[in-house]
């Protein structure tokens, strides 16, 4: 989508900190509050800008509305105020925490699920949940079923479902929170590496303040319920990001700034 249409849309960012003030806006979030039919208000007043090929990290902390931005964003509740919206033509993929894979399918099936549900033919589909497999690096277990897979190998499964439908952008929920901290690392090296090579939207919600400053050019931090967007750190890292990175004084410096953000946001 270009700048032009963007703003004729109405998808135009009004936070000049906002990463690359060039590349369109995929996602705007527009004063948006949520109260829940029992009175629970879950978001206050959240606006969020995201341009194209912005990895934004969103923490806060629990029950403070994450959750729900999302599913906002992706179209699954409504507003109660204010709107999100999703630039034309982009189809939002949704990656959940626990990985949805059908246990009666062997990987490869599951992979390529999504396509062959959206219409594409067979053929087509199977190359390319091979390449997404491969992605992952899941090439050779394309006809084991999940329950042969280890936790990191199904949901890297779940993660190469939605990468071969290349989406433009990708919400992600806590996707990797179930996972011991090696493999969760692991996958975040994979994930920073496929997004280097096909690049992509996402918003991650993590409560890992690592993987945050990992991945994200820049990490949206929430208060406590109702959810306020207390701060946002722009995350000015060199990519491509390596696990060498984590090494360097100026990553641990902004974990460190993270850190004490979020205890403020807690308060
Ligand atoms: N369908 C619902 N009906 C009523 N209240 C809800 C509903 N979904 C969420 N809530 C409440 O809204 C608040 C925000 O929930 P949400 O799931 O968005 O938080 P979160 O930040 O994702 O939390 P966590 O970090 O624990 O995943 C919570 O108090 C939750 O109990
Ligand atoms: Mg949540």
């Amino acid at each position: 989508m270009e700048e032009t249409a963007a703003i004729a849309s109405g998808l135009v960012a009004d936070d000049p900190s906002s990463g690359d003030r060039e590349a369109p806006v995929i996602v705007a979030v527009d004063h948006v509050n949520k109260i829940y039919s029992d009175g629970t208000h879950a978001l206050k007043d959240v606006s969020l800008a995201v341009r194209d090929k912005e990895i934004v990290a969103v923490i806060g902390p629990s029950g403070c509305g994450k959750s729900t931005l999302l599913r906002a964003i992706a179209g699954l509740t409504s507003p109660t105020d204010g709107v999100c919206r999703v630039a034309d033509g982009v189809q939002p993929a949704f990656v959940f925490q626990q990985p949805t894979l059908l246990p009666w399918r062997t990987a490869e099936r599951n992979a390529e699920l999504l396509l062959r549900l959206s219409g594409v033919p067979r053929a087509e589909s199977r190359r390319r949940a091979h390449e997404a497999m491969t992605l992952v690096n899941l090439a050779g277990f394309e006809k084991a079923y999940p329950r042969a897979l280890s936790g990191g190998m199904r949901m890297r499964l779940s993660l190469a479902r939605s990468l071969a439908m290349k989406p433009d952008l990708f919400l992600l929920d806590e996707p990797f929170s179930a996972l011991d901290e090696i493999t969760r690392k692991t996958l975040n090296d994979e994930l920073a590496r496929i997004w280097f090579h096909q690049p992509f939207t996402a918003i991650l919600v993590t409560h890992n303040l690592y993987e945050a400053i990992f991945l994200a050019s820049r990490v949206v931090v929430m208060s406590a319920r109702p959810g306020r967007i207390q701060t946002e750190i722009a995350v000015t890292l060199p990519y491509p990001r390596n696990s060498d990175v984590r090494l360097t004084s100026e990553y641990v410096s902004f974990v460190e700034q993270l850190s004490i953000e979020l205890e403020r946001a807690a308060a």
